[in-house]
């Protein structure tokens, strides 16, 4: 059959990692590719009572029924409780539900963008924005960063350069690199937003994951009026319910609303009561602290493994918090043709290079520690040092077994 495919899917790219994530469903795989949080931990007895509660209430129709597309109004009220924690004062009004930032994402691009509009994006960036802006035909332009993200010289050049509709930026725990804008590079960033007016996408998924360190405060909280803020309860409670939230003023959650009736008029009616129950009833503090503690273990881990297993020459981020560490390998190493021998070894690990919208990263990989145990992880980096140091035509040795043979 010849479809007749609009002119825009001849652009559009299927995800790498939900390609891989399909190969890594095998239970035999050890999985460090896909952003799953450790689904041991999900609260289901807490959410099995919520849900009860919900559907043995006074208010189960209501639960089945259509509702509102800003989203069920107890649960935003409950959000606008969690922005002012954050340090962001917002009004019901001012969140829009979603189903997953991810939809976040596609209404926001719906709104803002045009073909040709320019989007600054770090770089390494998220897979899944890239995606959702793709669609609209933008310009993306990658802003250099270090350590502690977007060089502030660099941001404010490209912003002239390019006058660009939309920065998006991952602050904290960023997809793909772990990494966070430190609290000086977060305040010059602010004062380059306010300066230059641009309009920033906050995508925040992961600061609730610290495990190490001091919370850092939103950009949203430094410069209100230009920060679109994202937020999910994929990774502090299940990802299968697809909840996340919008904070943005009213005449922007209006438009995205206006765009969201058109993919899917509202968010899960059910889900969302459910949710809003369960925030309610729960231990939330008390839950997300066993998801830091044990994510901080697997870090752990994974670092000390790393240490252990891999050759001199490489090296890898120490995130203080979210779910991936970024491991980069000498220059000439390439982690695509890794991946297909890892996959025999049965074990998956994404290739950096799709992260990067203008290209490169062919020696870099994105390690996920939060949904293997710390025994999968050590056995994980074990096998994935050894196709390491074959690919870089070397023995098998690792650094601290080759340190001790020099110095023995
Ligand atoms: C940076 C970033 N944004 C958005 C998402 C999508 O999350 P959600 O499950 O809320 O759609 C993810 C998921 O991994 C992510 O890493």
């Amino acid at each position: 059959m010849q479809y007749p495919y609009s002119e825009r899917m001849s652009r559009i790219r299927s995800s790498v990692i939900r390609e891989l994530l399909k190969i890594t469903e095998q239970p035999e795989v050890i999985s460090m590719a896909g952003g799953l949080p450790a689904d041991e931990l999900f609260p289901v007895e807490e959410i099995k009572r919520a849900a009860d509660a919900v559907l043995s209430g006074d208010n189960a129709p209501a639960s089945l029924q259509y509702g509102p597309t800003e989203g069920y109004l107890p649960l935003r009220q409950q959000i606008t409780l969690i922005m002012n924690d954050k340090g962001v004062a917002c009004s019901p009004g001012e969140v829009q539900i979603s189903s997953g930032s991810q939809q976040a994402l596609d209404l926001l691009a719906r709104v803002f963008l045009d073909r040709g509009d320019v989007v600054l994006v770090e770089n390494p960036t998220y897979l899944g924005a890239i995606q959702a802006f793709e669609l609209f035909q933008p310009k993306f332009v990658a802003v250099a960063t270090d350590e502690e993200g977007m060089l502030p010289e660099a941001l404010e050049q490209a912003i002239i350069i390019n006058r660009p509709k939309i920065i998006y930026l991952v602050p904290t725990f960023q997809n793909p690199t772990g990494r966070t804008m430190s609290l000086e590079r977060r305040k010059r960033v602010a004062g380059i937003i306010e300066r230059q007016q641009v309009l920033v996408i906050e995508d925040d998924p992961y600061s609730d994951l610290r495990f190490e360190g001091e919370d850092l405060p939103l950009l949203k909280s430094l410069v209100p009026d230009w920060v679109v803020y994202l937020g999910t309860f994929s990774k502090t409670a299940v990802p299968g319910f697809r909840l996340g939230w919008i904070v943005a003023d009213e005449e922007l959650i209006g438009k995205l609303s206006i765009c969201k009736q058109g993919a899917d008029l509202h968010t899960n009616t059910l889900v969302q009561h459910v949710l809003s129950r369960y925030l309610n009833d729960a231990d939330i503090p008390g839950h997300i602290k066993k998801i830091r503690n044990e994510y901080g273990r697997r870090r752990n881990a994974m670092v000390e493994a790393l240490e252990r297993e891999f050759p001199s020459g490489v090296t890898w981020s120490r995130p203080q918090g979210g779910m991936f560490l970024w491991v980069q390998l000498p220059a000439g190493l390439d982690t695509e043709s890794l991946m297909s021998k890892a996959l025999l070894e049965k074990i998956a690990f994404v290739p950096g290079h799709s992260f990067f919208v203008n290209g490169g990263g062919q020696n870099t990989m994105r390690l996920n520690f939060s949904n293997s145990s710390p025994d999968l992880i050590e056995e994980g980096i074990r096998r994935l040092a050894r196709l390491v140091n074959i690919q870089q035509g070397k023995d098998s040795s690792p650094r601290n077994r080759m340190e001790s043979i020099i110095k023995g």
